[in-house]
């Protein structure tokens, strides 16, 4: 049977009632909840228009929209007790203390693009704290700096910029619907990467809501934590409310281009090539690789790789520098297209050439599948054989995303320690592996059979990725790397992951989650707990 989307709010209804319905001890709970929030939250703004339990009609609606992975949405994962959709800080801040108080977990959400849903899902009873609402944006361009609110979306950043000027711009993700509370923190890279570093780096003051719901800032939360939330995913430490950051220098025109090549064209040899060049190019050039298999004859596939590129310059440049440092892609003139830097945000995140930059204030994903990613760093080039590897295994599953990104430039400048990003020396490029499916190829159903595949993929590109540890992406949250199903209370699991994701930085960030969140209120199935005592002897 095809389930179509439409059927499916009828069945999710049906299991949040029951959660909330359990106990009367639970209900009297969750009423005293309720109060909680009343009493705590700022009476100029009431928090009740904020407050979403499963009796109102919106509830399954706005559980839903901002929910951007089928296979977590539609897992029979249970539902949350209350949405709080933030209206104003405070109401943020009430939720914590509310929250901790009558012993529910939170999950933030602020784009739910989260790979595997841990914004919006929990085996134990939560709340989602939703800071969609808080979204605004405050752009000074005198001081080249901008205040931006968790909720506001990548696409609102790049139009909110481009809007005071045409020689800023951000760095931060492809895509335009990304939420920058989760987004930023978990490192945050785009096209301008190998120029300006992550999100991150450009990042210089943070207002976050501790777990007793004070609002810090920089200066009050100090260097560790300010430290730790840069690429240490907020979510263990607290609740980003917004970041400050610094805006970066673009020209007012800049090149972009697409160039697909397929196997029969000789691919696996450009693609071996462009692992030599592509992280060593001059700093405003970035060209990332995505490869897709491709149908060729009835029953016969190949793969299709586009070389998918962004310049910081005009063609005329262009063209000199890659005819002498990539001279075999055989770029042409007819394949650039110069712009401003606003509409290559658009260019880049897959839009069409024409398509208006209105677009970016779009704020909900809309198309969206069911899927299972992984990711990779690569600390040497894959040899022939390993791509043939890979396209084998793309053209077995069909339908697959991968995208290879160059590092190199600005990401090697940068020490591993200086956030808590770690991948930066060292890695030539990080690959997202995205396996897709749609209602019509099985749905929900299917999922187990999907994620299998991606396990396949990842285990025959082992012997070329890096290894001891498996480095992974944590905006690429793959719950196969490790993950704690008591929520950070086993401190060798987590360190299995957490090494995983944060490299030698892993051990900082459990001493400085010892120090904001002791209780370790702020948790998920890949979260930090805190340093055990014993390990700080
Ligand atoms: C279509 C698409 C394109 C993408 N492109 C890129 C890309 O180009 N570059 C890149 O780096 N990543 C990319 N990503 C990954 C993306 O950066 C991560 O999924 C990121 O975590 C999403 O942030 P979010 O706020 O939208 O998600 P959410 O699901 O809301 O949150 C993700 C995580 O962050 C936590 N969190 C959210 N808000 C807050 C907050 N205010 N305070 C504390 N913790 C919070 C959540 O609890 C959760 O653990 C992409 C994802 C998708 C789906
Ligand atoms: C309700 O909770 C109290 C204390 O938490 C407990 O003593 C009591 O037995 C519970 N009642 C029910 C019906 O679960
Ligand atoms: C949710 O329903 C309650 C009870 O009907 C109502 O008072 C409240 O205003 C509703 N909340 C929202 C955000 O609409
Ligand atoms: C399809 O495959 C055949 C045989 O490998 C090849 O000659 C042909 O060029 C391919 N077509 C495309 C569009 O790649
Ligand atoms: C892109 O759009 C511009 C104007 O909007 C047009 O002049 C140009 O031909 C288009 N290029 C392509 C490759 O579609
Ligand atoms: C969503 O999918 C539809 C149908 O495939 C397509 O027409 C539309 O352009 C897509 N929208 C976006 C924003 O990708």
């Amino acid at each position: 049977m095809k389930a179509s989307i439409s059927t499916i709010p009828i069945v999710l209804i049906f299991v949040s009632l029951s959660i909330s319905l359990t106990t009367s001890n639970d209900s009297v709970n969750f009423d005293n909840f309720l109060r909680c929030l009343s009493v705590h939250a700022n009476p100029l703004v009431p928090i009740a228009d904020a407050i979403l339990t499963p009796t109102n009609s919106s509830f399954e609606y706005i559980y839903q929209l901002r929910a951007s992975n089928l296979r977590t949405l539609l897992s029979s994962t249970p539902r949350p007790v209350a949405i709080i959709t933030a209206l104003h800080p405070s109401h943020a801040q009430a939720t914590v203390v509310c929250a901790k108080h009558h012993g529910f977990q939170v999950r933030i959400r602020s784009g739910g693009h989260d790979f595997e849903g841990l914004s919006y899902t929990s085996d134990v009873p939560f709340v989602i704290l939703d800071m969609f609402n808080l979204h605004s944006i405050d752009v000074d361009i005198e001081s080249e700096t901008a205040w931006v609110q968790a909720g506001a979306t990548t696409g609102e950043l790049y139009y909110r910029i481009a809007e005071k000027s045409k020689v800023h711009g951000f760095p931060s993700g492809f895509g335009t619907t990304i939420g920058i509370g989760g987004h930023f923190s978990g490192g945050g890279y785009g096209f301008l990467m190998r120029k300006y570093g992550l999100s991150i780096d450009n990042v210089i003051d943070a207002e976050l809501i501790d777990a007793n719901g004070r609002i810090l800032n920089r200066e009050s939360m100090g260097e560790d934590v300010f430290w730790a939330i840069r690429g240490g995913g907020a979510t263990s430490f607290g609740i980003i409310l917004s970041w400050r950051v610094k805006l970066v220098r673009v020209p007012p025109r800049v090149t972009v281009f697409t160039v697909p090549r397929t196997l029969e064209q000789g691919a696996t040899e450009l693609v071996y090539r462009w692992q030599q060049v592509a992280p060593k190019l001059p700093k405003d050039i970035f060209i990332r690789l995505q490869p897709q298999p491709i149908k060729n004859g009835s029953n016969s596939r190949t793969v299709r790789v586009l070389f998918f590129g962004h310049f910081l310059g005009q063609t005329d440049r262009l063209m000199r520098l890659m005819n002498t440092k990539f001279p075999e892609l055989g770029l042409e003139r007819s394949d650039c297209l110069e712009m401003s830097w606003v509409e290559s945000t658009i260019y880049m995140a897959g839009f069409r050439n024409e398509t208006s930059i209105d677009v970016l204030l779009d704020r909900v994903r809309v198309n969206r599948s069911f899927s299972k990613t992984k990711s990779d760093y690569y600390k040497t080039v894959i040899p022939k054989q390993g791509l043939e590897t890979l396209w084998k295994a793309m053209m077995d599953i069909g339908d697959i995303m991968v995208q290879m990104n160059p590092y190199g430039g600005r990401m090697k400048e940068i020490s591993e320690s200086e956030t808590a990003f770690a991948h930066r020396g060292g890695n030539l490029f990080m690959v997202l592996y995205m396996v897709l499916w749609s209602e019509s190829e099985g749905g929900i159903d299917a999922a187990a059979r999907h994620v299998e595949l991606s396990r396949m993929l990842y285990r025959a590109m082992a012997p070329y990725a890096s290894s001891n540890p498996r480095e992974a992406f944590l905006n690429y949250r793959d719950l196969d790397v490790g993950s704690e199903e008591s929520f950070g209370t086993d401190f060798e699991v987590a360190k299995e992951y957490g090494t995983k994701y944060f490299g030698n930085n892993f051990l900082r960030l459990a001493g400085v989650k010892a120090m904001i969140d002791p209780e370790n209120f702020f948790k998920n199935e890949q979260s930090i707990p805190p340093l055990p005592m014993r390990a700080t002897q």
